[in-house]
């Protein structure tokens, strides 16, 4: 990861490599995807959790990845896994440690205890407490290196017993705490995976669902949905000149002292200053990091 500011940081794409398939890890350092998360987790078998340990050890100490984020999927912590995965984990220094099936803010101040400062914590928001004690996770932030929130729509499916929709209606309210908090907190947001990886069109509607609701990007499973999310959770042209135009109405002089000013005909305040320039650092960042 190179040194790209924390919080204007491309994180559109971000795919699963189950820790055991070498190639697929190998394959990683020349895709499109902001982030790759390397699994131990959901993608291992029990029996190859050691073997898939080892081997994600030996391909993150190498620093192979070059401007993409490096995040490690560890184990359950009440797993028999999880201690030697934090010691790999803290050994070999990824850009962020990925927790799966946290539940309270008690979660996060106890693994916070036990990962090395300088790597990021994420957590999946997986299950139903979760969901209901969202904000204390959110606020642990304060005092911990938690980072962001990773939605598994998988896991919240099967635990509230729900039926996928293409409308995700069974997510909405999950989606939409998980994403509110995550803001008021100024923690990443990332959406859930989408399963049918042949379905172009499902993807491209899923990724503009999570894209309007203002999530940084999406999780993947397979390389060949890395562009559309790209695009999808790319600034679009227009509202770059559109935000531009905004900055440069409100650097004329007769507007400096202004708190509101037209712009293109509609009422321009400077909290859509505030937004025009967070756009244009994010599509900056884009460009930076070779793939807009
Ligand atoms: N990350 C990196 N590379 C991947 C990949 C992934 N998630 N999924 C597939 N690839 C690679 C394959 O290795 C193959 O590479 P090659 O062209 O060099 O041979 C290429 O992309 C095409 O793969 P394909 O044959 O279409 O898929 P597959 O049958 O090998 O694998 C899955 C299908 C679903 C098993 C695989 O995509 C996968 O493991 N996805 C991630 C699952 C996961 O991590 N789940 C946990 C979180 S939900
Ligand atoms: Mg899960």
């Amino acid at each position: 990861m190179d040194n790209i500011d924390f919080d204007h940081r491309p994180r559109r794409s971000c795919l699963y490599t189950p820790g055991i398939n070498h190639k697929a890890m190998e394959k990683g350092k020349s895709l499109a995807a902001d982030i790759i998360m390397l699994d131990l987790e959901d993608a291992v078998a029990p029996e190859l959790k050691d073997e898939a340990r080892n081997l994600v050890a030996n391909i993150v100490s190498e620093k192979p990845y070059g401007k993409r984020e490096i995040i490690i999927r560890m184990n359950e912590v009440s797993s028999p896994w999880a201690k030697d995965d934090l010691t790999m984990i803290n050994a070999v220094k990824p850009d962020g440690a990925l927790v799966p099936k946290v539940q309270t803010a008690q979660d996060i101040f106890d693994i916070d205890a036990r990962l090395d400062d300088g790597i990021a914590l994420w957590v999946m928001i997986e299950m139903p407490l979760a969901i209901l004690n969202i904000q204390d996770i959110a606020a642990a932030s304060q005092s911990t290196k938690l980072a962001g929130f990773i939605i598994g729509t998988n896991d919240l499916a099967k635990e509230y017993r729900a039926t996928a929709t293409p409308d995700r209606a069974a997510f909405q309210h999950a989606l939409s705490v998980t994403l509110i908090a995550a803001r008021a907190y100024n923690l990443i947001a990332i959406d859930g995976v989408y399963n049918d990886i042949q379905n172009a069109s499902g993807l491209e509607d899923e990724c503009r669902q999570g894209q309007i609701m203002g999530y940084d990007g999406k999780t993947l499973i397979h390389p060949n949905q890395i562009d559309i999310t790209n695009r999808i959770f790319s600034p679009a042209i227009d509202d770059i000149e559109k935000a531009r135009a905004i900055v440069a109405a409100f650097e004329l002089p007769e507007n400096r002292n202004k708190g509101v000013i037209k712009v293109d005909g509609k009422m321009t305040e400077l909290l859509h200053l505030v937004e025009a320039k967070r756009l244009i650092a994010m599509h900056d960042a884009i460009n930076a990091s070779g793939d807009a």
